[in-house]
């Protein structure tokens, strides 16, 4: 009988140490381990695709977001009205900022030098439309669209369009 109830104790005691160390594991499982690999990517859309589906349409939105228009009314001030709208606005800017990202990806990367260069520099005045969206500033809107449309036009003059 004694060595049954030993045995009793120590499968007790086996058991709730094994409850210990499985909700130990859960906690540790929560927190990204350090030093692990970041997911792998597969870069999908062609370059031509990214402008079409992605720069273009942002591009665009953050083009005619303020701005005039002459109408029967006489000139009509373009700008967003409310929250939502220029939210819109932002959202098209965190966009065509994060596409800067894809043509950063795999073999998009066309050299290392100035398509490196000129993908920052339009992801940069993606960001200051992104700022000036985020402050409501209609000025800042509009200067971030000359110098993104600007960071267009460079990147185009030395990569060809087909
Ligand atoms: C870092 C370089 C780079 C930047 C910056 C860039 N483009 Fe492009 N873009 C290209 C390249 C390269 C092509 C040609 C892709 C192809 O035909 O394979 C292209 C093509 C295009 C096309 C033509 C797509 C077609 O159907 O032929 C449009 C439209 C376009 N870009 C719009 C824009 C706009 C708008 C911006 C800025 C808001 C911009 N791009 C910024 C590199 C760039």
């Amino acid at each position: 009988m004694r060595t049954v109830s030993w045995l009793f104790v120590v499968s007790v005691a086996l058991f709730i140490s094994g409850i210990g160390f499985v909700i130990a594991g859960a906690r540790s499982a929560r927190a990204a381990p350090a030093g692990e690999a970041a997911p792998v990517t597969t870069p999908v859309a062609s370059i031509k695709q990214i402008m079409n589906g992605i720069v273009m349409p942002d591009a665009y939105v953050i083009y005619n977001a303020v701005g005039t228009k002459t109408s029967a009314k006489g000139v009509e001030e373009i700008a967003p009205q409310n929250d939502e709208e220029w939210a819109a606005v932002a959202n098209a800017a965190a966009a065509l900022i994060e596409s800067g990202n894809l043509l950063l990806m795999g073999n998009r990367v066309v050299d290392k030098e100035d398509w490196i260069k000129m993908t920052r520099e339009f992801m940069d005045q993606g960001k200051l439309a992104l700022k000036a969206a985020e402050a409501k500033d209609k000025d800042g809107i509009v200067s971030a669209g000359g110098d993104l449309n600007t960071s267009c036009d460079n990147c185009h003059a030395k990569y060809q369009r087909q």
